[in-house]
């Protein structure tokens, strides 16, 4: 795994970033398109669905809790959730114990999500922003680093409301 902020330059095979991409039907096109952009910056990216836009029962839990589950597991390093509002697909990702998925309309929260609240996922709305401004904001949650300290702190706060609730 490599540092986000060597997003900018073309990262290597081995070294790349591996990020996981899920979408319902209504993110499939953006999510494609999103794919490709972070590909040619030298990503590694990998579909864990939904695949057919025709589909309507691929409801968006499935591909939310698939893609946070891949990063649980070690098998992605961060995500890319795309569903209508993005709000149905990460809410389903933040069920995963441990993930933390922020829906960003803008790239100033997209830095953010990772600066203060260490986000592995993030989630668009494909039925909210447009192609040019969703790779603006994947482009600031990528090129962000997490800043630790008092920020650490309130992360491991958020940790520990899920441990109060485990086996509940
Ligand atoms: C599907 O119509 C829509 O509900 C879904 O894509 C998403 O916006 C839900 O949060």
């Amino acid at each position: 795994m490599v540092a986000a902020g060597a997003a900018a330059t073309l990262l290597k095979k081995e070294d790349a970033m591996k990020i996981g991409f899920g979408s319902d039907h209504a993110g499939i096109e953006l999510k494609l398109q999103l794919m490709e952009h972070l590909r040619e910056k030298g990503y590694e990216c990998v579909d864990y669905g939904n695949y057919d836009p025709n589909d309507r029962g691929d409801d968006y839990p499935k591909p939310g809790r698939a893609v946070a589950e891949a990063i649980m597991r070690g098998e992605a390093d961060k995500g890319v959730l795309v569903c209508g509002t993005g709000l149905g697909i990460s809410l389903a990702a933040n069920k995963v114990p441990g993930i933390r998925a922020a829906v960003c309309s803008e790239p100033y929260t997209a830095s953010m999500a990772v600066r203060h609240n260490n986000c592995q996922i993030i989630s668009v709305g494909a039925r909210v922003v447009g192609r040019e401004l969703a790779k603006v904001i994947v482009d600031a949650f990528f090129g962000a680093e997490f800043e630790g300290g008092r920020h650490q702190d309130r992360v491991d706060m958020i940790s520990q409301v899920e441990k109060d609730y485990r086996g509940q």
